[in-house]
């Protein structure tokens, strides 16, 4: 499976995200990621639909937006209409939605849908709605806010979500977002992920093409 950079603008200077998102995409992205927090499911808040809506005006690439707020089945809606081209729910009970539900609407919008997990929810958890979703993400930090360390003990997950997708055709892109470096992209691409979220790896290297291109080893 081709190897996906998504840049998580996170770790933008957001004074001038405009052309930071185009920077992004002629140093080689192939998405970019956009963290959405709500100070109630994390204790961060970031930016919202309109912020969503003005990136949707200045880039052809696909929008990965990872909702980690409490009622996403009420905000997607906002997400799809502000031209988000994945809409990513989390699975812990904190979120407040009906998982199942929730996923279905994002398709049924024709949005591609994806499912997240932190770092101590078990990947059992997501099991049932494998065959309903996208994109899985594991957290391999724990969300709300950039530039924290890598957890290597997530590799079990991305190592089940491999052993899913040999046994579905390869349905799911799987996803690691959190603590993304050269290092620790090598052991995720190893364990089987194929989308790699960086924000401080990219945003706050002086050369984004090259840090794009470390990723991908
Ligand atoms: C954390 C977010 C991540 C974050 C990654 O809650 O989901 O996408 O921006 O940032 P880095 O790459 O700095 O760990
Ligand atoms: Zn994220």
């Amino acid at each position: 499976m081709a190897i996906i950079v998504a840049p998580s603008i996170l770790a933008a200077n957001f004074a001038s995200l405009g052309e930071e998102v185009r920077q992004a995409e002629a140093a080689g992205a192939d998405w970019l990621h956009l963290d959405i927090m709500d100070g109630h499911f994390v204790d961060n808040i970031s930016f919202g639909p309109a912020v969503v809506a003005t990136i949707r005006k200045l880039t052809q690439l696909p929008l990965d937006v990872h909702l980690m707020i409490e009622h996403p089945d009420h905000y997607a809606p906002r997400f799809l209409e502000a031209g988000a081209n994945f809409i990513t729910v989390h699975v812990e009970p904190e979120a407040k939605h009906d998982v199942a539900r929730t996923l279905q609407a994002i398709r049924a919008a024709g949005c591609s849908a994806g499912l997240a997990l932190n770092p101590a929810t078990p990947f059992a958890a997501v099991e049932p709605y494998l065959a309903q979703i996208d994109l899985l993400l594991m957290m391999t930090v724990h969300p709300g806010f950039g530039g924290q360390a890598f957890r290597p003990e997530m590799m079990e997950k991305v190592r089940a979500a491999r052993a899913w997708n040999q046994t579905n055709a390869g349905a799911l892109e799987i996803e690691v977002d959190g603590g993304i470096t050269t290092e620790t992209a090598k052991l995720c691409l190893e364990n089987g992920a194929n989308v790699l979220v960086a924000g401080t790896s990219i945003f706050k290297a002086p050369d984004y093409a090259g840090a794009i291109a470390a990723l991908r080893g």
